[in-house]
Order: C-alpha cells, then structure tokens, then sequence
C-alpha cells in the first residue's frame, strides 16, 4: 500500500486531537510531523496540548515543530474556547514530548524541498490558520514543487460563519494567509462549515473513543465531553461536528465524501474579512483553483473515526486500561 506522507499543520484544539490521534493510528498515513501554529488558543497552548497527543498516542518519534504566533497581518483572534488554554493533566495525562528546535516554516520547507528532490510529494493536512503554510510560500516560492496537495479545513460557503456571521474560524484567524494558499498554484481541497456540519458526533459517540480502554481514546472522550460543541438551535439535531479529522478521512476514504472544483477565496480587509467564497460556474475570469468538498457520509465517517480510535486499544493490556 503506498501511503500518503503527511504533515499536519494544526492548532490544538480539540477536534486537531481527533485529526492527529486518527492519523497516527491509520496505516495509510506516514506523519512526518506537526507544525502547529496559534489559533484555538495561544502558540505556547496549542504546542502544548500537541506534545500532550502525541504523548497519549505512544508515537514519541513524531516532531512536533513550533510555528506561527499569529496571524501575517490581521489582529489577533483565538477560537471559541480559547479560555481552554492547554488541556489539563485530567483530560489529558502530562507528556515529556517537547517541540523539536527546528521551526515549523523551516521544517514545511525542508521536507517539500526532499519531497521535491526525490519526486515523492508530500501532503499537507491544514487543520488551523495556514500562516505557517503561507510563509513557506511566500519566502521560499520552489517549495510548491515539493507540495502535491494542501487539504484544508477551512471556509464556509453554503453555511454561515460560525465565529462571525460570514466567516470560520481557520480562515477569520488569518484570511491573508489562507489566499496566499489558494493562489499558490499547489492543489487545494477545501473542507468547509457547509461538509463538517453535516457529520455531528454525540455523547454515545465519545463514549465509543474511551471504550477501546487506551490513554489516547480516553483522552478524547475526556476532551469531547467536557467540551459540549453541540447547538441544536443551529443543527436541529443533538451532537457537534468534529471537523478537522475529515481531513484525515478523505486521505483514506475518498469514497465517502462528494466533491466539485471551484475558484475559491476570501476577503481580506473590511467588516466581512474571512468571508469565503466559492465560484462553482466560472462566473469569475479566473480557472478552478481547488476542489471543494461538498457531502460526506455521516455515517461512514462516525464508524471510520472511532474505528481507527479502537485502534489503539489493541495494545493496551487489560491491567493498563483507562475508564472513560
Ligand atoms: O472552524 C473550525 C476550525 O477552527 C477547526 O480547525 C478548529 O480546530 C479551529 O481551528
Ligand atoms: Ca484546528
């Protein structure tokens, strides 16, 4: 099976947790590492509750690379529940990972470049403001060459904004950064509001993450349980989406997601900034520049996820199981 090598850039972040802890358990997916940027919370938080998942998921030879603390141009905004700062030792145990010395820019540029050199593209999973991402672009332009796909979540276009009316969250924490990725040349999937509402998880469903009895599903029913991301006012249903783990599940089953190419972008200046859109009929005189996700199984991507959760119970010894 050849598998995709993967960076995932991320700002942990609850639903990151998911994303990271899904693909360190699937066999399709080789991290390289993490670059982790400051969004749900502040760069030292995010690098934190990073080192405390790769801690959870026993994969100590995962680097863990500390990048942007903020946006390229815009003031800062952190996410909905930024008074989280790091996860507790309760929700998630202590860890003796620590950030590797090489910065996360660095890190993106060196491996695109190897990729590039050995003709082995990597992918870049963007789960969190893509500042580190726009960097590497920006300062190092060649690096493209190395980048076979960026798959984002990010962007809202059928379903309003969710941090503001008009924009989500990855996208209103640094819109500059997120056009200068759209307008890279390097192919882009985008995962918008509109796809990751449409899969909610509930409490059955977290319960099901701490039953395979491992520190690394414990950890995250612990956090989804606390956590509540539910809002049947917005729904109509009970559950909360978690959104960035579709990344994850669209690198090992395509099938589960329907998609169409568009010409993407967003504002980056004025009340709207981060709003996102998506032109689906070649209204604007510019070619598709990204392949947007429209549907996905619900179902089929609850099961995926907490099937590759279980995944780590299996070599968990009955005496070291955890109780959710
Ligand atoms: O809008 C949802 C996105 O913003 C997710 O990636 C979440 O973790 C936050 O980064
Ligand atoms: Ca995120």
């Amino acid at each position: 099976m050849s598998r995709f090598r993967v960076i995932i850039d991320a700002d942990p972040g609850v639903d990151d947790a998911a994303a990271i802890l899904m693909a360190l358990a699937s066999p399709e997916i080789d991290v390289l590492g993490l670059s982790i940027v400051a969004g749900n919370v502040p760069l030292q938080d995010t690098l934190t509750n990073a080192c405390k998942i790769v801690g959870v998921s026993g994969r100590n030879d995962v680097s863990i690379h500390a990048g942007a603390a903020g946006p390229l141009v815009r003031d800062q905004v952190f996410g909905r529940y930024a008074r989280i700062g790091s996860f507790s030792d309760e929700l998630v145990p202590h860890s003796s990972m620590v950030p590797a010395e090489e910065h996360a820019v660095r890190f993106i540029v060196r491996l695109a470049r190897e990729a590039a050199e050995a003709g082995d593209l990597i992918t870049i999973c963007a789960i969190g403001p893509m500042t580190n991402i726009a960097l590497a672009l920006v300062q190092h332009p060649d690096v493209a060459r190395g980048i076979g796909q960026i798959v984002s979540m990010g962007g809202a276009f059928t379903a309003l904004g969710h941090r503001t009316p008009w924009a989500e969250f990855n996208v209103l924490a640094d819109p500059h950064a997120a056009e200068i990725v759209y307008r890279s040349g390097v192919p882009i999937v985008v995962m918008p509001l509109d796809l990751t509402f449409q899969a909610l998880f509930t409490a059955e469903h977290f319960k099901s993450f701490g039953d395979c009895g491992a520190a690394a599903g414990c950890a995250l029913c612990n956090l989804f349980s606390t956590f509540d991301r539910s809002d049947v006012a917005r729904f109509g249903r009970p559950g909360g989406p978690i959104h960035d783990a579709m990344t994850i599940a669209w690198l090992i089953r395509p099938e589960l997601f329907a998609s169409r190419k568009a010409t993407v972008g967003t504002q980056v200046a004025g009340l709207t900034m981060g709003y996102t859109y998506a032109d689906f009929h070649r209204m604007l005189d510019r070619p598709p520049n990204a392949t947007v996700v429209t549907n996905v199984d619900e179902a089929g991507f609850i099961n995926l996820l907490i099937e590759r959760i279980s995944l780590y119970g299996s070599a968990v010894p009955d005496s070291k199981r955890c109780e959710a």
